[in-house]
């Protein structure tokens, strides 16, 4: 299959990166309003380099469009893609607002759409999944899930399209620790509520979205807290903790632990893969776009496509909504 990349800047390196190693895929095309990161696209990866979107799709023949552009052009861009008769898999966040999600859920294509949602693909979660569903761990009582990263003003001015509502949607919680809500959700089932928090401690004056969110999540069974925050002096791997009626599971980027209420401690033994990118954006990506792709030649549903995210939307659009009224909101669907 021949694959589009749109967006040349950093996670799309990733991208490149998982479609090189992955066998059968050819990176074909890439685009970007700067022609200069495209050609450096075409430089190191040998694809045709084009200025936009809609010239590459014009132009070129490929079955799969990765976006990986800012936030607020990931559905514009994936509804262009579908129109124009390719599959897509886009970077998360799926939408910046509930005008977009219901965009997306009316949509109606023969082709395939899904999410970069990797972190799920992480042996630590694959296999803590596997436990909490197989009833050895007990009941769950409740979970917490913590990122504390570090995001300075460099970071929001060397992309201008970060630190803005209109086009980020959001801070911490929508762009650096959507994936530890996302794993909670992956782990205790149907959110049903939030409430929710957020602050701006560090970047005053300098961005308007928040830099820290905290939540309160009731889930069916157990309540989960959550915090994010990009004001910390370090990027530490995010910990999402379990507690269960037998053991807590712990689980922190690519290390998971069992702590059994007798005191004994496991850390279970688990396959070691290599981070294509940035060790906190964990090491799923090549996983999670081969899926993407054997989904397609397999003519199966792939797990991060709507249906599979709409609760991780849903409740992080609930989150936003919360921290703007104050009160709880209702995420079920
Ligand atoms: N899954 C992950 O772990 C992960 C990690 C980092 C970033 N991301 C996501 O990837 C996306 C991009 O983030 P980034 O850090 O690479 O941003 P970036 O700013 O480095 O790159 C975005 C690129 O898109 C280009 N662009 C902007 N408008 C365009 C348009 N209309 N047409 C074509 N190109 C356009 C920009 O010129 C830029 O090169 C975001 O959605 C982000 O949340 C995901």
């Amino acid at each position: 299959m021949r694959a589009a990349i749109v967006g040349c800047g950093s996670i799309a390196h990733v991208h490149a990166a998982a479609i090189d190693e992955i066998p059968g895929i050819t990176l074909a095309a890439a685009a970007d309003i700067i022609p200069e990161r495209a050609e450096e696209f075409h430089r190191q990866y040998g694809c045709t380099a084009y200025s936009s979107l809609e010239e590459m799709l014009a132009q070129e023949k490929f079955d799969v469009l990765h976006i990986c552009t800012p936030h607020y052009l990931h559905v514009p861009m994936l509804h262009y893609g579908l129109e124009h008769d390719v599959h897509v898999f886009s970077e998360k966040p799926p939408v910046i607002s509930k005008e977009q999600l219901l965009e997306l859920q009316g949509l109606h294509t023969e082709k395939r759409f899904g999410f970069c949602f990797q972190n799920r693909y992480n042996p630590s979660i694959r296999v803590a999944r596997e436990l909490l569903a197989s009833g050895q761990a007990g009941k769950v009582l409740g979970a917490r899930g913590i990122v504390t990263w570090s995001r300075d003003a460099s970071y929001y001015t060397e992309s201008g399209w970060r630190g803005r509502l209109e086009t980020e949607g959001g801070g911490a919680l929508i762009n650096q620790s959507i994936h530890t809500m996302d794993l909670l959700v992956y782990l205790l089932g149907k959110p049903l509520s939030i409430e929710a928090a957020t602050q701006n401690h560090h970047l005053k004056g300098i961005i308007e979205v928040e830099d820290t969110m905290e939540a309160y999540i009731r889930f069916a069974g157990a309540n989960a807290l959550f915090y994010a925050s990009t004001a910390y002096c370090d990027n530490v791997p995010p910990l999402i903790e379990v507690a269960c009626e037998n053991l807590t599971v712990r689980i922190e980027d690519q290390s998971l632990t069992y702590l059994y209420r007798d005191g004994h401690i496991e850390n279970p033994e688990l396959p070691s893969v290599k981070a294509l990118g940035k060790n906190y954006w964990g090491s799923g990506h090549k996983s999670c776009i081969e899926d993407f792709y054997h989904s397609i030649a397999e003519n199966r549903r792939f797990p991060q496509d709507l249906p599979g995210t709409l609760d991780t939307i849903r409740l992080m659009l609930g989150a936003y909504a919360s921290a703007r009224s104050g009160g709880e909101i209702v995420t079920i669907s």
